[in-house]
């Protein structure tokens, strides 16, 4: 028998670390070197097959990282079965800020899957030690996995482990 599963993802972090370049690398296969900021949030329905009988919808929000739309994001991760929280491996800052998204969605969606990513791993001097951050994620429950929407390093491995994620809820 086939199935089906549809499901409502949210990618969060800090405005700049590659949100909307990780979507469009697994949606057109492309890279814009150039930084077009998203304001609000963006949809993306984006179908991830797990084998012949088994099909998972995913129904993206890629939300804005500028503190200026914070009041909105509420709006986006509501209801969501998965959290991709996003980092860039080049800024230090952007770490921090996986805290407060990690402990909001705890607050506001408890039941959510958490999915940590460090993109921009094609980067150097890398300022974020890989061992900080899987240790944060495990100590969070939170699957881990460094991306590059630029070389394409993992994203299609992230979106699938996505998918097998919700399949399982
Ligand atoms: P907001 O929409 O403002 O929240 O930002 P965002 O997280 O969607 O960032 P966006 O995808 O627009 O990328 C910001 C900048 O980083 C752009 O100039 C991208 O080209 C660049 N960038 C994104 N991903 C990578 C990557 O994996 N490697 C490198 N080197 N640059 C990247
Ligand atoms: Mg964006």
């Amino acid at each position: 028998t086939s199935s089906k599963t549809e499901s409502k993802v949210v990618l969060l972090g800090d405005s700049g670390v590659g949100k909307s370049s990780l979507l469009w690398r697994f949606d057109r296969g492309e890279f814009n070197e150039n930084h077009e900021v998203t304001i609000g949030g963006a949809y993306l329905e984006k179908k991830v097959a797990l084998s012949n009988e088994k099909m998972v919808v995913l129904n993206i929000w890629d939300t804005a990282g500028q503190d200026r739309f914070l009041s909105l994001m509420p709006m986006y991760y509501r209801n969501s079965t998965a959290a991709i929280i996003v980092y860039d491996v080049s800024n230090q800052h952007s770490f921090s800020r996986v805290q407060y998204w990690v402990k909001t969605l705890k607050d506001q969606v408890p039941d959510c899957l958490l999915y940590l990513v460090g993109n921009k791993a094609d980067k150097e001097p890398k300022m974020v030690d890989e061992f900080v951050a899987k240790d944060f994620a495990t100590a969070n429950g939170m699957d881990w996995l460094e991306t590059s929407a630029k070389s394409a390093l993992n994203v299609d491995l992230l979106f699938k482990r996505v998918a097998e994620g919700v399949e399982k809820v």
